[in-house]
């Protein structure tokens, strides 16, 4: 199901966007990028479960999918406040956003609680994206690797190989997201995806886990996107606060496909230059 010589966009729309503004936001982004292939690139929105319903008249056809901010991992009962697999399934939603870190640190959620909702969104044939990242407190005591093998390995313990294609993956440590947050230097984004890649290959198989695209986020903006976007692993970027108004999203979208198409081109051109 994923494909990697596509790249991803992705953004939640987190607390902010009411119904009336999500339909606005989509029409907008859906106008703007409507040039754009859909072929090399996937784009989704995860806007508020309110707006959901709304967002799926506006005509997203396959140009942008919609995913859900959280899920509960049981198909009904006495859940007081959450929102079932068969609610998400009937709205039609594609992707649910499992364990972001406003989840695990303000909410409380922890990896069990991750793993449980990303078998459930298997099972209902979601594709779940997990994010995953360390704390500030955890990179200073030099154990960001030793987080992410944990969050990877308990967040998809008991998915079996034949699965993991519908996974995601978004690595955003958490001391870059957000309005407080340190955008993480591109070499050591580098690295965390390449420590990434590896952890996946070992739980699914070299080809089966080096396949699940790995989304960095984390602080992306208009500046830092196309430096993000050429990082080895990462396959593409999981936008917070430069994606909320449609203009800026498509900017980014633009600038990193641009210099995409480029270098493929460049590549076809010493290929070509090479089979001579
Ligand atoms: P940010 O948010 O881009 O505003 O830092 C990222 C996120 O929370 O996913």
């Amino acid at each position: 199901m994923a494909r990697l010589d596509t790249f991803y966009f992705g953004t939640n729309t987190k607390m902010y966007k009411t119904i009336a503004e999500t339909v606005a936001y989509l029409e907008a982004l859906i106008r703007l990028t409507a040039d754009v292939g859909r072929e090399s690139m996937e784009l989704f929105v995860i806007p508020s479960f309110t707006a959901l319903a709304a967002a799926k008249q506006c005509g997203l056809q396959r140009q942008i999918l919609l995913g859900a901010q959280n899920m509960g991992w049981e198909d009904e009962g006495q859940f007081t406040g959450e929102i079932s697999p068969l609610m998400l399934n009937e709205v039609g939603v594609e992707i649910v956003e499992i364990g972001h870190s406003e989840r695990r640190h303000v909410l409380g959620e922890t990896d069990e609680m991750e793993n449980r909702k990303v078998r459930c969104a298997l099972r209902h044939g979601f594709r779940p994206l997990l994010c995953v990242g360390e704390t500030a407190e955890q990179k200073q005591y030099g154990i960001a690797d030793e987080i992410l093998s944990m969050q990877l390995k308990i967040g998809l313990y008991g998915v079996s190989p034949a699965r993991a294609e519908s996974l995601m993956i978004a690595y955003e440590p958490v001391w870059a997201i957000g309005t407080g947050g340190t955008p993480a230097t591109e070499a050591y984004v580098a690295d965390r995806h390449r420590f990434i890649k590896t952890t996946l290959a070992a739980l699914f198989g070299q080809n089966e886990g080096r396949n699940i695209p790995v989304l960095y986020g984390g602080s992306v903006n208009l500046e830092n996107a196309v430096s993000y976007s050429k990082c080895p692993g990462v396959d593409g970027l999981f936008i917070g606060r430069s994606a909320w108004r449609a203009e800026d999203f498509n900017a980014i979208i633009r600038a990193v496909m641009e210099i995409r198409a480029a270098s493929t081109e460049k590549c076809c051109a010493f290929t070509s230059e090479c089979e001579k």
